[in-house]
Order: C-alpha cells, then structure tokens, then sequence
C-alpha cells in the first residue's frame, strides 16, 4: 500500500450501526456483530500495514450493560473468539494489545485471558491495538479525580502541583498519545462517553458508512480527508 496520505499516529473509532446493518438485511442484530467483527480486523490489518502506531477500538461501552441481556452474552463470547482467533495474527504482525475499561466486570474468564493477551504481546513493537472494554471516560476521569484527592489526603500531591499531566497520568491511556484522528460509523454526531479527556483537539470523521461495510477503502478515505485538515491547536494558519 502506498503512502498517500498524511498517517495519524493515533486512529480512534467508534464502531456503530451493527444493528442498523443487520436490521436493513432483516437479520437478527447478532449477525451484524458477527459483520462487524470482520471489519475490526480488516481495519487492523490496514492499519499495520499503513504503519499506524496506535489503534482504539470502543467496543463496549459502560452504557452497553443496558442491553439485553442475549445481546450482551452474544458480544463476550464474540470478544472471546476474537481474541483466540487473533492471538497468532497479532503475533506475527508484532502486534501489542491493551485494553482500556474495567475488564474485571466481564463475565467468566475473559479479563483473564486479555490479560494474558497483554502479555504475551509486551515485547511487540509494531502497532498498539487498544480495545476499550466496559469504557466510558467520565468513569475513566472520575477514578483519576478520585486518585488525585486521595494523594492530595496523603500529603503525596500538593494541590499547587497538579497539572494536565497529574491527570492524564492517572487515565487508562497513561502513556499513550491523545488520537489524531477520530472515526464514527453510521452517521450518529456524538462521542457517547468515548476519550472525552483524549479527544480534545482530535480531528473528528462521521460517516454513515455502517460498521459491518466500514473497510480499507471506507479507511482510506476517512485518512484522505484528514490529510487535507489543518491542526491549529487554538493557534493561528500556520505561515
Ligand atoms: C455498535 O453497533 C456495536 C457495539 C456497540 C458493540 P450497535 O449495536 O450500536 O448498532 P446500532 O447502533 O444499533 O445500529
Ligand atoms: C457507542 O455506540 C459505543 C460503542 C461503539 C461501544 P452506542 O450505539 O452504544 O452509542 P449510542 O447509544 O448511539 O450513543
Ligand atoms: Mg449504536
């Protein structure tokens, strides 16, 4: 693949409109999950090849646990095949995976298995696939404020030191760049509880393009139109 485009170093998504594809097709919701699972992973294999660095997906939200309940069993045991059948591709594309969300609420076994997935993909260099799991950002900064306060109890922080930095030191994405580039599937204009902190000078892309149809060529094109934004950061066109 040649490098036409301007590469954001961090790609976030909101994958949406599942249901709607299904839906259009008179097929159970499901199946558009099962759809939209391919879509993950041929935007991930995009994604290393383009040489993206760092790739989050928002795969549960915490407003998800709203749904039915055979919704929400269906999508654990999906994220459960998904990482056994990734577990080799991720390997050899030197993939290094991290979740972001409170994985200890998923059911049975599986914190325990992405958890192990996080390991066994420390040494990787390549791209960073990040899902977020059980997310939703004000609990993400409600914990870090919560961490905060009690430092500041403890004599650990003054509250004249705290900065930008005390925060975003305390997020689940410690570490990790803010994204360049946010996508959102199926034409919805809101962020639903995703990076709030992260996403403030991101550059945003809807499409109503739905997840299950969201491939290489849909990435391409949400990367062509980002080559062609400027970042002003609050400041002024740069001379
Ligand atoms: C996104 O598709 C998938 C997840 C939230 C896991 P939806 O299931 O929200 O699909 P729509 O929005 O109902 O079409
Ligand atoms: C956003 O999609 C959350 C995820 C993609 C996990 P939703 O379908 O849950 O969001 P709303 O309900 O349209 O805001
Ligand atoms: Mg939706």
């Amino acid at each position: 693949m040649t490098k036409r485009f301007k590469i954001p170093v961090h790609l976030a998504v909101i994958m949406d409109g599942n249901g709607r594809w299904a839906k259009k097709r008179n097929m159970p919701r499901f199946m558009g999950h099962v759809e939209g699972a391919k879509s993950v992973r041929a935007v991930t294999e995009a994604c290393v090849e383009l040489g993206i660095k760092y790739l989050t997906f928002y795969a549960f939200s915490t407003e998800n646990w709203k749904r039915p309940k055979k919704e929400i069993g269906f999508l654990m045991k999906l994220l459960n095949n998904y990482i056994d059948s990734e577990f080799s591709t991720m390997m050899k594309n030197n993939v290094r995976f991290h979740t972001i969300g409170d994985i200890s609420r998923l059911p049975g076994g599986l914190a325990k298995k992405l958890e192990e997935t996080k390991k066994k993909t420390s040494k990787n260099t390549g791209l960073n696939l990040i899902l977020a799991l059980n997310y939703g950002s004000r609990m993400e900064i409600l914990a870090a404020v919560r961490q905060v306060a009690d430092d500041v109890k403890n004599g650990r922080l003054s509250p004249d030191a705290l900065d930008e930095k005390a925060i975003t030191e305390r997020l689940y994405t410690k570490g990790m760049p803010d994204p360049d580039l946010m996508i959102r599937t199926s034409g919805e204009m809101r962020i639903s509880n995703f990076l709030l902190w992260q996403l403030a000078y991101s550059e945003l892309y809807v499409t109503r393009v739905l997840w299950p149809d969201f491939r290489k060529k849909e990435l391409l094109k949400a990367l062509k139109e980002y080559s062609g934004r400027e970042r002003r950061y609050g400041g002024v066109e740069a001379k």
